[in-house]
C-alpha cells in the first residue's frame, strides 16, 4: 500500500491519510489546509477524524469473529480529543503512566478496558490504577511482580497481571524503536518466563489473566510478528501445562505507516495471516489484545508550518520553517522522514532545501534535500505528523506547543489551544 498516485504533478501523498488534492490545494477530509493555517496560525497540527476510523476499521475487519480487544497505545498521540475518537469506538487504552491514566478518565475511556505497560511504574501509580480498577497490568520484571502484589495486598485486592515476555526477534526497524531484542530493558526474559509465571501465581496480592510481548515500533513486515506469535504461543503452551490458565494473549503494538513509500501490511492483512497460525496452533478462540499506536494516528495528522526566510548557501539551502525539532522531535531523535509539501504547490522551478526549525541546534532539522519553489510566507504541511510528535514536543527555547485542530466532515474542532507564554511559566517561581 503505498503513497496515493500524484496528481497531475503534485507531490505523492501517504496512504489511509484523508489528504487530496483539490484545486491545486491540500486539502484533509475537504477542509482547505491554508486556509486554515491562515486561521489559527502556525505550527499547527490537523488530525482526520475519519482517517482514524479508517485505521481502526482495518483492525475491527481483521478480528470480525474473534473475542479481540484493541488497547490504542496513547503515547502515540494523548490529545484528550483524539482519546475520545477511540474511547467513543470502544476501544480501550494501553498506557504507561498515572498520568495517561488521569487522560483516560478524563476523555470518557473505561478503566476496565485499560491496561498498564511500561518497566518502571512507582507504587503511587499502581495504586491510583487499583483504584481506577484497570483491566490489566502489563508487568515487566519478576521485581515489579512483587511490588504490586504488595501494592495491591495493601488495598485487599489481587492486581489482574499479564508478564512481559521478551520472545527475542528482530523487528528490524530502527534501533531506538526494537524492543523484543534480548538486549533491551523490555519484558522478561524467554528462560524466565515459566519460573516467573510460578512466581506470579504464588503472590497473594496478583492474579494472572494473560501474556503479553510487544517487539518493536515501524515493523513493515509480517514475519517478525509470526515470529514473535510462534514464541509467545510455546511459553503459553509451557505455562498452562504448568497449571496456570491464560485467559488473555496480548501481541503489542508495532505495524508501521507509510512516511516515504513504505509498504507496511495492512492490518486486516496482517491479522489474517496472525489468526490463521493461531487458528492452526488451536488458539484461535483465545481472547486477543493488541496495542497499536502509530497506525491508528501516524497518518492521520499534519503539522502545518510557514516558511519564514530562505537562506542560501554555498553547499546547502535552507528553507527555515516556523515548526521545529520541539514539535516534530522525530528527525532529530531517529533521522526520521517525512514528507513535506507545500500547501499550494507553485508550477515554478524547484530549488533543493534542507528545511529546518528556529532552534538554537545544528539538530533542528526537518526534512532534508528536499525541493520545492517555496517563498517566505508560503504554508507548508510535515506528513504523518500524528504520531510521535505531539505527544513528544516539548517547551525547548521556550517555545509555546502548537494547537490542534481535529476535522471530522463539514466540521472543524480546535481540541488543544496554541500554548501560551504564561502557560509556560505558571508553575514556576521566582527566589525570594
Ligand atoms: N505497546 C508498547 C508496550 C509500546 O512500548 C509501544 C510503543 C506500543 C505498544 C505502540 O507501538 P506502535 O504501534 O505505536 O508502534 N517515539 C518513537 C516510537 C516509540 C514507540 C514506543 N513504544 C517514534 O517516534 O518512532
Amino acid at each position: 500500500m503505498s503513497g496515493a498516485a500524484p496528481t497531475q504533478g503534485l507531490p505523492a501523498l501517504p496512504a489511509l491519510s484523508q489528504l487530496d488534492w483539490q484545486d491545486g490545494q491540500l486539502h484533509l477530509e475537504g477542509a482547505a489546509l491554508d486556509a486554515l493555517a491562515q486561521q489559527h496560525g502556525t505550527p499547527l497540527f490537523v488530525y482526520s477524524k475519519a482517517a482514524m476510523l479508517q485505521a481502526l476499521a482495518a483492525y475491527q475487519r481483521g478480528f470480525a469473529g474473534r473475542n479481540a480487544q484493541i488497547c490504542y497505545a496513547m503515547k502515540a498521540n494523548s490529545s484528550l480529543g483524539v482519546l475520545q475518537v477511540f474511547a467513543r469506538a470502544g476501544c480501550g487504552f494501553d498506557i504507561v503512566s498515572g498520568g495517561e491514566l488521569a487522560r483516560v478518565l478524563a476523555a470518557g475511556g473505561d478503566a476496565a478496558k485499560v491496561i498498564f505497560s511500561g518497566v518502571g511504574k512507582t507504587r503511587a501509580e499502581m495504586a491510583q490504577a487499583l483504584d481506577a480498577g484497570i483491566g490489566c497490568f502489563n508487568v515487566e520484571s519478576e521485581a515489579e511482580l512483587e511490588v504490586l502484589s504488595a501494592v495491591a495486598q495493601a488495598k485487599g485486592q489481587r492486581a489482574p497481571v499479564s508478564i512481559r515476555v521478551n520472545p527475542n526477534v528482530d523487528p528490524k526497524t530502527h534501533p531506538y524503536i526494537s524492543t523484543g531484542l534480548k538486549d533491551n530493558k523490555f519484558g522478561v526474559a524467554h528462560e524466565r518466563t515459566l519460573a516467573t509465571y510460578r512466581r506470579a501465581a504464588a503472590l497473594p496480592g496478583l492474579r494472572v489473566v494473560g501474556i503479553d510481548c510487544h517487539i518493536g515500533s515501524q515493523i513493515t513486515e509480517p514475519t517478525p510478528y509470526l515470529d514473535a506469535m510462534d514464541r509467545v504461543l510455546d511459553l503459553v503452551d509451557q505455562i498452562e501445562a504448568a497449571g496456570i490458565p491464560i485467559d488473555h494473549i496480548d501481541f503489542g503494538g508495532g505495524l508501521g505507516i507509510d512516511y516515504n513509500g513504505d509498504t507496511p501490511p495492512a492490518a486486516d492483512a496482517l491479522w489474517a495471516q496472525l489468526l490463521a497460525r493461531l487458528d492452526a496452533r488451536g488458539y484461535g478462540q483465545r481472547k486477543l489484545m493488541i496495542e497499536p499506536g502509530r497506525s491508528l494516528v501516524g497518518n492521520a495528522g499534519v503539522c502545518l508550518t510557514e516558511v519564514l526566510v530562505l537562506k542560501p548557501g554555498e553547499h546547502k539551502n535552507f528553507c527555515i520553517v516556523d515548526a521545529a525539532m520541539n514539535d516534530l522531535p522525530r528527525p532529530a531523535m531517529y533521522e526520521a522522514f517525512h514528507r513535506i509539501v507545500p500547501l499550494v504547490p507553485k508550477a515554478g522551478a524547484a530549488t533543493r532545501y534542507d528545511v529546518v526549525g528556529p532552534i538554537c541546534e545544528s539538530g533542528d532539522w526537518i526534512g532534508r534535500d528536499r525541493d520545492f519553489d517555496v517563498a517566505p510566507g508560503d504554508r507548508l504541511a510535515v506528513l504523518s505528523a500524528g504520531a510521535y510528535c505531539m505527544s513528544m514536543a516539548s517547551n525547548y527555547n521556550t517555545r509555546g506547543r502548537p494547537p490542534e485542530l481535529l476535522v471530522d466532515g463539514q466540521k472543524v474542532m480546535l481540541i488543544r489551544e496554541r500554548e501560551t507564554v504564561a502557560d509556560q511559566l505558571r508553575n514556576e517561581r521566582l527566589q525570594p
